[in-house]
């Protein structure tokens, strides 16, 4: 039976866009709750696609948004949380908001779907997630990935990436953007492990994943062809932005100290959390699945970041997603 009826939260953000826009293409009706309805404004235009303003946090709403959908995909995430106070140390020490997002939520969606009779979930997780990673992220979300695959009433499929480029991604972008306006990167973690994957292709296993009953209670783990330290995927940005820039890698002490500076800001584009995140290479062991074959990061970058490219970056900030 091919599934019809979606609901997909974090369907504003950049993967639920591209995967939003494919089921779309298959005819598929999807509802895309999100915070600020402005900030989904590509997906309005979509014939088939719903987008409603909701705080999926009240009581009630993620009850009303999964009554009748064939299927649920939660790829709600965030990368930085407000520290909370320290209640007890090991798998649950992580801040509020990575609580709230990465663990409550997830709980909410399947306590939903049980209320509403919706069997499907597929629910996005991270590369490296695990109970005793040594950052909250990490940990946090292998908190959140234990508490769906638990559900073994549900169907439920989870997806472990590395990094994922494409067009509308904030990692390359957001290293594209620092190479157009600044002299030289200056780098914490250059030999940060990632295996990097297409965003067409992450599509691609949510949708096959599907119908699949064999998907049904598994975990897949998705990187591209190819691993790079994070300094040669920095290099490689610049090369491609046209722009000569020095990239100088910090050492590990120097990389501790610049995130630890950087998470004063607001919006920080590095924290402590996200360099503990970086000791654990972001790498796949096992073949893609559902016979994939991933996409060249080299194949598909230039064509979003070379300087003749259509200027994401751009767009997202004009729309003010940062
Ligand atoms: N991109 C990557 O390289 C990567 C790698 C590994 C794993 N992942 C995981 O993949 C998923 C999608 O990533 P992405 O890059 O598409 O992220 P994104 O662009 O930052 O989008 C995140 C989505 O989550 C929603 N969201 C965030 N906080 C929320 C909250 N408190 N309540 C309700 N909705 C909230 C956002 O809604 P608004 O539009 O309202 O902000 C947005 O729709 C995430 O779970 C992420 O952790 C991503």
């Amino acid at each position: 039976m091919r599934l019809q009826n979606f609901l997909v939260l974090g369907g504003s953000g950049f993967v639920g866009r591209h995967l939003v826009a494919a089921l779309a293409a298959r005819g598929a009706r999807v509802t895309v709750p999100a915070r600020r309805r402005e900030r989904a404004k590509e997906l309005i235009l979509l014939p088939t696609v719903d987008v409603q303003e909701a705080d999926v946090k009240r009581p009630g709403v993620l009850e009303r948004l999964t009554e009748g959908c064939d299927a649920v995909v939660n790829l709600v995430g965030i990368l930085h949380s407000r520290r909370g106070r320290r209640s007890e140390r090991g798998p649950n020490d992580y801040g509020p908001d990575f609580a709230h997002v990465h663990v409550e939520l997830p709980q909410a969606i399947v306590a939903a779907c049980r209320a509403t009779g919706v069997k499907r979930l597929l629910h996005m997780s991270a590369l490296g997630a695990a109970l005793e990673a040594p950052s909250e992220y990490l940990r946090s979300k292998g908190v959140g990935e234990q508490a769906v695959l638990a559900a073994d009433d549900l169907a439920v499929t989870v997806f472990r990436p590395s990094v994922i480029f494409g067009p509308g991604d904030s990692f390359l972008t957001l290293f594209a953007r620092l190479a157009r306006i600044l002299p030289a990167i200056v780098l914490a973690c250059p030999e940060a492990r990632f295996q990097p994957v297409y965003v067409g292709d992450v599509v691609q296993a949510f949708l096959a994943a599907l119908d699949e009953h064999a998907a049904f209670g598994q975990r897949y783990d998705l990187c591209g062809p190819k691993r790079y330290a994070l300094r040669e995927l920095v290099e490689y940005v610049c090369r491609l932005t046209g722009r000569r820039r020095a990239v100088i890698g910090l050492s590990d002490r120097l990389s501790y100290l610049q995130a630890r500076l950087m998470e004063w800001s607001p919006g920080p584009l590095m924290t402590r959390d996200n360099y503990r995140s970086m000791q654990v290479p972001s790498v796949c062991d096992c073949a893609p699945p559902f016979g994939i074959r991933p996409a060249a990061l080299e194949a598909v970058a230039p064509a979003y970041l070379a300087p003749a490219a259509p200027r994401y970056d751009a767009y997202r900030w004009r729309a003010r997603r940062g």
